[in-house]
């Protein structure tokens, strides 16, 4: 059963940029790859680094620790030494929310 919650306010997050939130003991991060949101765990696999802090480039994620990129998307790194996927959260927008299913990670 999904139990979206909103986040934030869709006009917060404008194309190429990232944000952020906390939902429900999580910390998430959402992303707006060319108008389409996307989902993933904010910290790393590798270590407890938050990836907000990282730089997006078309749908691959940064981490300022150690380098890895993963794609938020499907939430998979693309380079060691992050060897594990991140978990992707459904999400979806509702009128002037974005909206997100903590409890549904893939
Ligand atoms: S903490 Fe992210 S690559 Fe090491």
């Amino acid at each position: 059963m999904s139990s979206f919650v909103a986040v934030a306010d869709v006009d917060r997050l404008s194309v190429g940029k990232t944000m952020r939130v906390e939902c429900q003991g999580r910390k998430i991060l959402i992303a707006n790859v060319e108008g389409i949101l996307h989902a993933v765990d904010d910290t790393c696999t590798h270590e407890d680094s938050s990836l907000s802090l990282g730089c997006l480039k078309g749908e691959l994620i940064h981490c300022t620790l150690h380098g890895s990129r993963f794609s938020v998307r499907t939430g998979e790194p693309m380079e060691e030494p992050a060897t594990e996927a991140l978990r992707v959260y459904p999400i979806k927008v509702d009128g002037a929310k974005i909206m997100l299913d903590p409890q549904g990670a893939q």
